[in-house]
């Protein structure tokens, strides 16, 4: 059954929430199977799928297609839709923005940063947001953790705390202090989903090609349940050497026994 934003919100304080990236058919399909509540098709997606170096690389168009995938594989989970790079700068824009991952297929929209006069714009057009602050990796210059001074950590709760007023219904937290992140969560009525925020937050997010070891580099705050690039590796390797040694297709023709299907 799918989750609506307010059933994710009252979740805050009663179990903890796991969110998972998804950017494709099967693996949004095997994720509705296992009963995430919810999931990010995140711009990510430029970075681990599509193999730029940032996300700001990512347009709307990558994102509908993306979310059109994943509702086809998930069709009873919350998804919620990244709005990339720009395409959230004025309250208009993200208007138009937000409408078209809508129409692909997401019940709820992400955007960073403390765009107050956006997040208000698409509240007040029904259509549910969720914030996110910390590490903000489309305006951010490096990837290092960020909150570590008391300046940084009093401008990361206060961007909390707006985008909250503002009428976002659940915020993610990225790469922030653990301490921080715990005094934010305990101060939010709405939920915190944290990635790299440490063990105090009301849900975890994981990027799920980091989940599945899939890709050549894993942030040091992911944890890898399986190793999916080594298993590509195997198949590649096992093809080729069956290929060349004719073993394939002759051994399944003998186990089929036919051609004929
Ligand atoms: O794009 C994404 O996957 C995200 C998560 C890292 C929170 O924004
Ligand atoms: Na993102």
């Amino acid at each position: 059954m799918k989750m609506l934003p307010k059933d994710l919100s009252e979740m805050k304080g009663k179990k903890p929430i796991t969110m998972l990236t998804a950017y494709t058919c099967p693996v949004a399909r095997e994720i509705e199977k296992a009963g995430v509540p919810v999931i990010l098709v995140g711009d990510t997606v430029g970075m681990v799928e599509m193999g730029f170096d940032s996300t700001r690389d990512v347009t709307i168009e990558h994102m509908e297609y993306h979310i059109g995938a994943v509702r086809r594989g998930a069709p009873d989970t919350h998804i919620i839709g990244d709005l990339p790079y720009l395409t959230d700068k004025d309250p208009n824009t993200a208007l138009v923005s937000a409408k078209r991952l809508l129409a692909a297929g997401a019940d709820s929209i992400k955007l960073e940063g403390p765009k107050l006069d956006v997040i208000a714009h698409l509240v007040a057009n029904d259509i549910a947001v969720v914030g996110h602050t910390g590490l903000t990796p489309q305006t951010a210059k490096s990837f290092k953790k960020v909150g570590g001074t008391s300046s940084e950590a009093q401008r990361i709760m206060d961007e909390a705390k707006d985008i909250e007023h503002a009428g976002a219904f659940m915020i993610v937290f990225e790469h922030i202090p653990y301490s921080l992140a715990n005094t934010m969560t305990s101060s939010l009525a709405v939920p915190s989903i944290g990635i790299g925020a440490g063990p105090d937050c009301d849900g975890q997010v994981l990027v799920i090609n980091d989940a599945l070891g899939l890709g050549d580099y894993w942030p040091p705050f992911s944890k890898q349940y399986a190793h999916a690039s080594q298993t590509i590796f195997d198949v590649a390797k096992a093809f080729t050497s069956e290929v060349e040694s004719m073993e394939f297709p002759n051994n399944i023709i003998k186990l089929t026994g036919t051609d004929k299907r």
